[in-house]
């Protein structure tokens, strides 16, 4: 009797993790050119489309049975050429997707300094844990709040031993239902893009996209004079920066951001996110109304009756549906590309048919690091996560 007791007992404790906790799938990035199970499985995604299911355990590796829809959201990243020989180079971008049953978030961290890709490793994992422990339920302005209280208490975690030497960006987009909050620190960005469809083709634009964070920027600059930091201005060699130095190991170095996690002999340099909250229903009004007042234009530009009546449009191009979706990517990607160009890019995946979103994302790296190329040996890492929002 007491033996099946603790057999139970024992049963109890596999199974209960799992059936308690609401169930969840993060996705971690994979590089498109170092990885070779990737490569392959990004090629053959390219040339059999219809044997898709094949491909997906080499492209998500952490979770062989996904269960949502895959095709709605991803991750993918490059290690750059930061001199050196090839093998040694580290990647210190981080991305991820994670999807749950009340909340989705992606985002990206993108470490800098000897340990910096430590820092944007441990942020990834601690920021996600405070979401899936805290996070408030409801969705009034506490969520706002909390996002910059997590990022405050995850930068004063990071252990002493790598937040010396080193820090990351954090850029994080939460969706909970139509509501979207973005909490940006540092120079990586998130953005929220709408597409709008009709017969003939899909209309992207951009509604929204976190500041570039910048030490010049005026807000930031006065801040960080006010906290007794030294920023030199921008120059055609140089981007704009700010000093610290650290007394105990006299190591000096300057900042190209105002806003970094790490990096703790910076004092005047803050964790705190930029906050947004975005109604998704409000913004499918606005491209509604934008749309009305584009075709209205087009319409009059090709009004040919010479008793001056307008011809109406034609009604194939009416809207027949509006999407969202958002992206997260690290400098390495954004300082080549521009949201809208993203943007473009990927809705031709998402809605369109050029085939898988992963091979969206891997076209835009491959684009970026083409620019990077152009301008010489040195290419940062890269990293991006999208999702698409729920319709609307
Ligand atoms: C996944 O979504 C795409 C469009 O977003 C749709 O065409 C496809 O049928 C969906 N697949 C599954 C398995 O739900
Ligand atoms: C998360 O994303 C999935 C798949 O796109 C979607 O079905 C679900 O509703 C989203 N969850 C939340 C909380 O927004």
């Amino acid at each position: 009797m007491f033996h099946y007791f603790r057999i139970l007992l024992l049963l109890l404790a596999i199974f209960l993790p799992w059936t308690d906790s609401s169930s969840f799938l993060l996705l971690l990035p994979q590089d498109i050119a170092f990885d070779s199970t990737t490569r392959i499985a990004l090629q053959s995604l390219r040339h059999s489309p219809e044997a898709v299911e094949l491909y997906m355990h080499s492209l998500f590796p952490h979770h062989p049975q996904v269960t949502w829809n895959h095709t709605d959201y991803g991750t993918l990243t490059l290690v750059g050429n930061k001199g050196g020989h090839v093998l040694e180079q580290i990647n210190q971008d981080r991305s991820f997707v994670f999807l749950s049953d009340t909340v989705n978030v992606s985002g990206v961290m993108d470490g800098h300094g000897p340990t910096g890709h430590s820092v944007a490793e441990y942020v990834r994992h601690e920021l996600l844990r405070r979401i899936q422990q805290s996070l408030p339920e409801d969705n009034n302005n506490n969520v706002k709040q909390w996002l910059r209280d997590a990022f405050q208490q995850t930068d004063a975690a990071i252990p002493n031993e790598i937040a010396m030497q080193g820090g990351c960006t954090s850029s994080l987009v939460l969706q909970r239902g139509s509501q979207i909050y973005f909490a940006n620190a540092g120079d990586s960005q998130s953005f929220l893009a709408a597409a709008l469809l009709t017969e003939e083709k899909i209309h992207v634009q951009i509604m929204y996209e976190t500041r570039l964070d910048k030490p010049n920027h005026p807000d930031e600059s006065k801040r960080l004079q006010e906290a007794g930091a030294q920023v030199t201005q921008e120059s055609e060699q140089d981007d704009g920066r700010v000093w610290a130095t650290d007394p105990a190991t006299g190591y000096t170095t300057g900042l190209a951001m105002s806003r970094v996690l790490g990096d703790r002999h910076h004092t005047a340099v803050i964790p705190d996110p930029l906050v947004e909250k975005i109604d998704l229903k409000e913004m499918k009004q606005r491209v509604l109304e934008e749309y009305k007042v584009y075709r209205t234009q087009q319409c009059k530009e090709v009004e040919i009756n010479t008793d001056g009546s307008s011809i109406p449009c034609p009604p194939s191009q009416d809207p027949r549906a509006v999407y969202f979706f958002v992206v997260s990517a690290t400098d390495g990607v954004m300082d080549s590309l521009k949201p809208i160009e993203i943007a473009q890019t990927l809705a031709g995946f998402l809605y369109g048919n050029n085939g898988h979103p992963f091979l969206g994302m891997e076209d835009i790296l491959w684009r970026s690091t083409q620019l990077w190329q152009q301008q010489g040996q040195y290419r940062d890492d890269m990293a991006i996560a999208i999702a698409k929002t729920i319709q609307v």
